[in-house]
């Protein structure tokens, strides 16, 4: 057999609804269904090339080998692929970031649905888009809303067949943007997969969960309509409730920092005085500011003061992941 090779793109997501806590861990089946954005200006391009040859798999990650957990995670990963594909052969895996490494910004999502892509097309496998979505999962539970382009929904399903993630709206659907405040580039002390690990320990998880259908059909009519004001209201109980969640897991995490916290304060200040602006935050400290288009030059000028700000970023609704090239 000669060596195939292909090359993929995806880009990260931001959830609205956001997924925190597993059914079954090992192969991130959720415990509840969640929402989200492609951000489009982000992204993840990552070529794999399968050959013969090769007596291991390698992974090159912005110029760098990569070895230790990140390495294994991706074998791990090609492993399921080699399954469908019942091939026993070995990768080579170039990934790279446009957006900085350690910028704050989750990369995992990109990374695998990248790599789901790739690695499939490489060994010729013709996945449909929820078969993709589910191997994606995989790798990363978000990595599966990286797969369909625009507003995204990840169906929790009842086993890993039906748990993976659709498209409501294309991007164009609704001009909204996401203004990614970068507070801290370090990496957070627990990762996502840990943290949530923890989320049953939290007494509140139960209500979270119960309640997530509700914000859903919330979150999915507000996006129809178009309606910022009922988006903004859902959006921020849902990553309250995540962060209520984490706070009181046993142990307690806590992701936010002060100056997060501030800037949450001043997104609720600025609604109230009308602007049409809202904030969801990840396992992390930094801040994404969900507005319409006429709020960025505002936020921008007000955000650039604060010393805290290291950068800010501005992402619009993107595209699935997308196939770049594919060579024997
Ligand atoms: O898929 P993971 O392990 O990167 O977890 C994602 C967790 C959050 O970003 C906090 C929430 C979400 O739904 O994206």
């Amino acid at each position: 057999m000669s060596a195939l090779t292909a090359t993929a793109l995806a880009h990260p997501n931001i959830a609205f609804i956001k997924y925190w806590g597993n059914r079954d861990q090992s192969i991130h089946l959720p415990q509840n269904g969640s929402l989200s954005m492609c951000l489009d200006g982000l992204y993840t391009t990552t070529t794999v090339r399968f050959d013969p040859q090769l007596t291991a798999d390698s992974l090159v990650l912005d110029g760098s080998p990569v070895q230790g957990a990140g390495l294994v995670r991706v074998q791990q990963f090609l492993d399921h692929v080699r399954r469908l594909a019942e091939k026993d052969i070995y990768a080579q895996i170039e990934s790279s970031n446009n957006f900085p490494a350690g910028a704050g910004i989750a990369s995992s999502a990109s990374a695998f649905a990248a790599l789901a892509l790739a690695s499939t097309s490489a060994l010729d496998l013709q996945l449909s888009e929820p078969d993709l979505s589910r191997l994606a999962r995989l790798g990363s539970g978000s990595a599966c809303r990286s797969i369909p382009g625009g507003f995204v929904e990840w169906q929790a399903g009842e086993t890993d067949l039906d748990s993976y993630a659709f498209s409501l709206f294309p991007p164009d659907h609704w001009e909204l943007l996401d203004l990614i405040v970068i507070l801290d580039r370090a990496h957070k002390a627990t990762g996502s997969a840990a943290g949530m690990a923890l989320a049953h320990t939290s007494p509140l998880q139960k209500q979270r969960v119960t309640e997530a259908p509700m914000r859903l059909d919330f979150c999915r009519q507000a996006l129809l309509e178009r309606d910022f004001t009922s988006f903004a209201a859902v959006v921020e109980l849902d990553s309250n409730w995540m962060h209520a969640v984490m706070q009181t897991s046993a142990p307690p995490l806590k992701y936010l920092l002060p100056a997060t916290e501030d800037i949450l304060d001043s997104v609720l200040g600025w609604r109230a005085e009308g602007h049409s602006v809202c904030a969801t935050v990840d396992a992390g400290p930094n801040v994404h500011i969900l507005c319409l288009p006429q709020e960025e030059a505002f936020l921008r000028q007000e955000l650039s003061q604060l010393p805290e700000v290291l950068e800010l970023i501005t992402a619009t609704p993107g595209g699935g992941a997308r196939l770049l090239s594919v060579t024997a």
